[in-house]
């Protein structure tokens, strides 16, 4: 949360938290740098997340990734009444996941659906989501820099 007290005897002044997001990804996404290149690119999400905590020094970002879509649908239920902000990138889930749309629909935290493709210029099955009518906002497109912009996104 933005703001928090500091309780006696420090009860003079207040401290200033900072922003916390989470990054949520879904299956698959821990292959990235390797997997179909040509889509998704040569970098691997452990070094883009470097250079996203380099970028924004005042927002405290956390990533956590999973391929088991109840791991993903429990970490939406455990970061979702605390945190500010979450960035989800469901990968396939987005596409067959009700639990993942209602998960994103039953938190209070304000959820950002996040692609590293422009998914409407691809298969037709991928131009379902289950997230984006509970989401925030999506951001789609613009290879890992989604990411960066869903940050932004928060900070504006
Ligand atoms: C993806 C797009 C999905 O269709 C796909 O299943 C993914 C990644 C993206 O970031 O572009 O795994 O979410």
């Amino acid at each position: 949360m933005k703001y928090g007290r500091v309780f006696p005897p420090f009860s003079f002044c207040c401290i200033f938290d900072g922003m916390k997001l989470m990054i949520i990804n879904g299956p698959n996404l821990n292959l990235l740098g390797k997997r179909e290149p040509e889509v998704y690119g040569s970098v691997t999400f452990e070094e883009y997340f470097e250079q996203l905590k380099n970028k924004f020094p005042d927002v405290e970002l956390e990533y956590y990734q999973s391929n088991i879509e109840g791991e993903l649908i429990g970490k939406i239920q455990e970061v979702g009444f605390q945190y500010d902000g979450i960035i989800l990138n469901a990968a396939a889930y987005t596409h067959t996941s009700v639990g993942m749309g209602d998960a994103v629909k039953a938190v209070e935290t304000p959820v950002v659906e996040v692609h590293i493709s422009n998914t409407h210029q691809r298969e037709e099955y991928r131009h379902v989501s289950y997230i984006s009518s509970g989401a925030k906002g999506v951001i789609l497109g613009f290879g890992l820099q989604s990411y960066d912009l869903a940050i932004q996104s928060f900070l504006n």
